[in-house]
């Protein structure tokens, strides 16, 4: 696969070009969805992360709001279901010399307790809702979730205190856990 890379932030970011070979492991869609920046991503890379924080990125994709959260000295755990976009986000992390953990995985097998979450849109699909409704309460007491207005997105909000905050064409919603 060609790669190229991308600024963004002041962080290199790597890309397909071209061509994106079918992932097995990701989503089924081509392109697929983890092969593009979203204004969601990019969004939520720019909110600042308390430094020494140990924050999970979920359905990362290319990654930046995770590089981003390396970058302000937070412990990184990023992960997404495609293992292309893994190798990805670990070159891409290894090109700004920074040190994070990527891991190809669905958020349904995460064990563990992080001190923030982060999600840039992930609630594209029902299956997506039912299933971050489950497990998002037991990864973290608050989440950072950026979305560009899904229909779907209020069903799992109804489950927290939620603070939301308009930037650019997404929404920045602030969960606490009740
Ligand atoms: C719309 S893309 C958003 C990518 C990135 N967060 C952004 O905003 O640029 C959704 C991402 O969620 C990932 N994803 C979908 N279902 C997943 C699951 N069950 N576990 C982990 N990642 C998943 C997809 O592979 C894809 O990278």
């Amino acid at each position: 696969m060609e790669v190229l890379e991308e600024r963004q932030l002041g962080l290199v970011v790597l890309r397909p070009a071209g061509e994106v070979p079918f992932d097995e492991a990701g989503d089924e869609l081509l392109p697929p969805h983890w092969a593009e920046l979203w204004p969601s991503g990019l969004a939520l890379a720019a909110e600042p992360v308390p430094a020494g924080a140990r924050v999970l990125e979920i359905g990362c994709g290319l990654g930046l709001p995770a590089l981003a959260a390396a970058r302000a000295g937070a412990e990184v755990t990023a992960v997404d279901l495609s293992p292309t976009a893994i190798d990805l986000v670990r070159r891409s992390a290894e090109r700004n010399g920074l040190a994070l953990t990527a891991r190809a995985s669905s958020w349904t097998a995460l064990r563990g307790e992080w001190d923030l979450v982060l999600a840039a849109d992930v609630l594209y699909g029902h299956r997506n809702v039912v299933e971050l409704r489950e497990v998002l309460p037991r990864l973290a007491p608050e989440v950072w979730l950026t979305d560009p207005g899904r229909p779907l997105t209020p069903e799992l909000l109804a489950d927290w205190d939620v603070t939301s905050t308009r930037r650019g064409e997404v929404t920045l919603h602030r969960l606490r856990r009740r």
